[in-house]
């Protein structure tokens, strides 16, 4: 994947485009380009844009779908709190989001309680999770939830790897971008193109699913549209379906007396 670079459309915050710059090692360039795809920090946030048709994309805690499901989210009944095992749990599980994204699905988890660190690799996905993550920890609605999320950018691959044994997470939650049939349910919505355009397919799931079943105490969620293939390499232990997406579930104790 190419390098997507940084640029700064509102003078008044170009210390702020400086941090990220430093903190995601991105280029920051002082034109906005002609073609392609970049990082714009506009005066409310910062998202990814492109010349092209496609909107614009953000990570977003506070506003839109974000608000639609922290008011009216399906609670711990909902298919992706049941994949974690929220379900009538005593105690919340501690969630390591491997694959975080957007960061979507940790802010469901973590609007449920649980504490979530998003691992991300992917620079520009990363800015854009702690843009979001800053306007959350701002506003009254969403500063309780966004103070249990935690962004780490880094490969999960090697991060799940290089825990101590108190740091082991209860569930690891995987989520990768397949070359398959994700590619069609993304191009219905245009504005992921330029996210999937920009971050590529994840070739190395099997790796991943590895390092989390190595990683995880309790169980590993592996989410995967309805009809897609599982993640080559260690048969899931249980399968919940959903209306057009599938867990995949990997319950560690099984897995060690299978
Ligand atoms: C399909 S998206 C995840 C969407 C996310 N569940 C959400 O709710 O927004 C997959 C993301 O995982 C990231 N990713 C894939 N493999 C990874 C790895 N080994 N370590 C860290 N991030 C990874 C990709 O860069 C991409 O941003």
């Amino acid at each position: 994947m190419t390098a997507t670079p940084l640029y700064c459309a509102e003078p008044a915050r170009i210390d702020a485009a400086r941090r990220l710059a430093e903190r995601f090692d991105l280029l920051l360039i002082r034109q906005r380009p002609a073609t392609g795809y970049w990082l714009e920090l506009g005066p409310e946030r910062l998202e990814l844009v492109t010349t092209g048709k496609h909107g614009a994309v953000y990570a977003e805690f506070v506003e839109g779908a974000a608000r639609h499901r922290r008011e009216q989210g399906g609670g711990r009944g909902q298919p992706v709190a049941k994949a974690v095992g929220l379900k009538g749990a005593k105690d919340l599980p501690s969630v390591v989001d491997a694959t975080a994204g957007l960061g979507r699905d940790s802010f469901v988890l973590a609007t449920l309680g649980c504490r979530v660190t998003m691992v991300e690799r992917s620079p520009a996905a990363a800015a854009l999770l702690a843009d979001a993550l800053e306007r959350a920890l701002r506003d009254d609605a969403t500063r309780d939830i966004a103070a249990r999320m935690t962004l780490v950018h880094a490969s999960s691959i090697a991060w799940l790897g290089s825990l101590a044994e108190a740091e082991r997470p209860d569930v690891v939650f995987v989520d990768p971008m397949f070359p398959d049939t994700d590619k069609k349910s993304a191009a219905a919505k245009k504005d992921m193109q330029a996210f999937q355009h920009v971050i590529g397919d994840d070739m190395d799931s099997s790796e991943l699913l590895t390092a989390a079943i190595a990683a995880a105490k309790v169980r590993v969620v592996v989410k995967r549209p309805r009809l897609g293939a599982a993640i080559a390499g260690v048969k899931p232990s249980a399968v919940l379906d959903g209306k057009s997406t599938r867990f995949d579930l990997y319950v560690i104790k099984a897995l060690a007396s299978g």
